[in-house]
């Protein structure tokens, strides 16, 4: 941990150096890419058609304890989305999620940025947009928005954002890791849907009593909109 701390130190000089002349986006042809989910489940129904967009998504997920159940409710989660369309075909797309889980979870004082040009994956690592959530438009609760309106290609477009609601629901077989998810448009023009798959990390212990602090838990996943 401390020799990777320093290492990560030594690193991260050179991450502000290289964010400052990044580039804009770059983004690779999907339309040969298709999203395959596990078989033997019902959760998850992959389109036979292309992705528009394929990212990775570092940050955390959020919790608050419920003082009366003693287990911790999701109020939220933030993240950075970062273009992943280069990667598509190679073997570091299935294996970049986790890569990026290792080094954002083993690492305090790492911006998500320095996680992602730390892996050195992408040379040129664009962000599509972000990840957080508000209040659901069409009921009660919370509900995911992916907003790309200032980043990348859709930088400047109000519309390009999404607002959904989970649809399918398929639990990892890690308990550490959250769910991958089947999520359905219910605001915006970014995508129709939304999956969530090879998520890392992001499930809050499984008690907690009252008075504990809300606490933030870090996750990375694979993000694609259709
Ligand atoms: C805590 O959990 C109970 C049982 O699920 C639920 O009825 C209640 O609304 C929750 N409290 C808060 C503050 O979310
Ligand atoms: C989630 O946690 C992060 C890290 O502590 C914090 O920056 C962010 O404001 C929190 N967001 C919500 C909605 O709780
Ligand atoms: C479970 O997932 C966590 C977080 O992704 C990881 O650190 C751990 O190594 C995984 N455990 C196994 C047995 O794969």
């Amino acid at each position: 941990m401390l020799t990777f701390g320093i290492l990560a130190l030594v690193i991260l000089g050179y991450a502000d150096a290289l964010l400052a002349e990044r580039h804009p986006s770059t983004s690779c042809d999907l339309s040969g890419a298709r999203l395959q989910v596990p078989a033997d489940q019902t959760q998850l129904i992959a389109p036979t058609y292309a992705p528009s967009f394929i990212g990775i998504g570092v940050g955390t997920q959020n919790y608050t304890c419920n003082a009366t159940t003693s287990t911790y409710a999701l109020v939220g989660a933030v993240g950075e989305i970062f273009d992943s369309s280069c990667l598509y075909g190679t073997p570091a797309f299935e294996s970049a999620p986790t890569l990026a889980y290792d080094v954002w979870s083993a690492t305090t004082g790492i911006t998500i940025q320095e996680v992602i040009i730390t892996l050195g994956l992408m040379p040129d690592p664009a962000v599509l947009g972000q990840h957080y959530y508000v209040p659901n438009p069409v009921g009660s609760g919370l509900s995911p928005k992916w907003d790309f309106t200032s980043s990348g290609v859709t930088a400047g477009n109000p519309n390009a954002y999404v607002i959904g609601v989970k649809t399918g629901n398929l639990p990892s077989s890690n308990s550490s890791d959250i769910d991958e998810l089947m999520v359905k448009a219910v605001e915006g023009e970014l995508a129709s849907e939304v999956f969530r798959m090879e998520t890392n990390g992001g499930q809050p212990p499984t008690h907690c009593a009252a008075g504990y602090s809300n606490i933030a838990i870090k996750y990375t996943a694979q993000y694609w909109f259709f």
